[in-house]
């Protein structure tokens, strides 16, 4: 079994549905950040043109689960016969809004490429990422981002270091319905990457929708806005604080009311899937590390 890849999870600082598409997608505009909170993946070569799955999330079958299934692309485009056994430990809470399932499919795509030596780039691993997912491109881009479209357009956004207190108020929500519903914004003016960065605007278009169907998290979010200016990730049922201190977030964590589980985690500058692949290329090199 090889080494152990780290899947990181999402927050979406700010998020704007600005237009309805054609293909059953939304425009949006949103802030992603990575934070180190982690799935744990290890992949064991097999005999045979199989994927086999080891732990990952209870009730998810491995037909249904992202990570295999971006296996399988990966095989079928590339035509390779082998099988993969992926091992999957969850730590990211699922359907919170966090991008779990997102991440552990595009470290899939990028352990695999470089375990089979399949030689895709960046680029064509892109296309793979969005074929399976809004959030999957996010990942194998592997930095924070301004995102447009359906969240594929990428622009890399500079952050401040933080740490933050993430609530699971245990309610999954589904993104199809949060994106459904009647009543959610989805002409909000068009915003910059640059009027972000100057203060503002955030919030997400998601928060009133599921404020309204899931009294849960709307008393996470109200619990947590004790403490700071709280916000509802992706279309949730996760909330988050940012603070500036880590002794901070793990005061206001220990608070945290016994029904729901806190998290604390540091913002990342980028995936560890990037900083593996320069370590690597360091080695192949020789290039002494400074
Ligand atoms: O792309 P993904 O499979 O994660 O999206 C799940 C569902 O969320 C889509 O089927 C669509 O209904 C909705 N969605 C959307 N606009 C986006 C992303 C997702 O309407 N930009």
């Amino acid at each position: 079994v090889s080494a152990v890849w780290k899947a990181p999870a999402k927050l979406n600082l700010f998020l704007a549905v600005t237009g309805r598409r054609g293909d059953g997608y939304h425009e949006l505009q949103t802030v992603f950040q990575l934070v180190g909170l982690y799935d744990r993946l290890r992949f064991e070569p097999l005999s045979g043109d199989r994927v086999e799955r080891v732990g990952g999330l209870p009730g998810l079958s491995p037909e249904e689960d992202l990570a295999v299934r971006a296996a399988w692309l990966l095989k079928r485009r590339c035509g390779r016969r082998e099988g993969v056994r992926i091992h999957i430990e969850k730590r990211i809470p699922a359907g919170g809004g966090l991008g779990g399932g997102s991440s552990d499919a595009a470290t899939v795509l990028f352990a695999l490429n470089r375990l089979w030596r399949l030689g895709l780039s960046a680029a064509e691993l892109a296309g793979l990422a969005l074929e399976l997912g809004s959030d999957v491109p996010l990942f194998v881009h592997g930095r924070n981002a301004w995102a447009e479209g359906r969240g594929e357009i990428l622009r890399p956004i500079r952050l401040p270091r933080r740490w933050f207190v993430i609530v699971d108020p245990g309610r999954r929500v589904a993104t199809a319905e949060a994106f459904a519903a009647p009543e959610l914004t989805r002409n909000a003016p068009r915003r910059t990457m640059a009027g972000f960065l100057r203060g503002g605007p955030d919030g997400n278009a998601f928060e009133a929708v599921v404020r309204a169907r899931y009294p849960e998290v709307a008393s996470a979010l109200d619990w947590l806005r004790r403490f700071g200016a709280a916000g509802l990730s992706g279309s949730g049922g996760c909330v988050f604080l940012p603070l500036t201190a880590r002794r901070d977030a793990e005061a206001v964590a220990r608070r945290c009311p016994s029904q729901w589980t806190a998290h604390v985690a540091r913002s990342l500058p980028r995936s560890p899937l990037l900083w593996r692949l320069a370590a690597e290329e360091r080695r192949h090199w020789g290039v002494a590390k400074r």
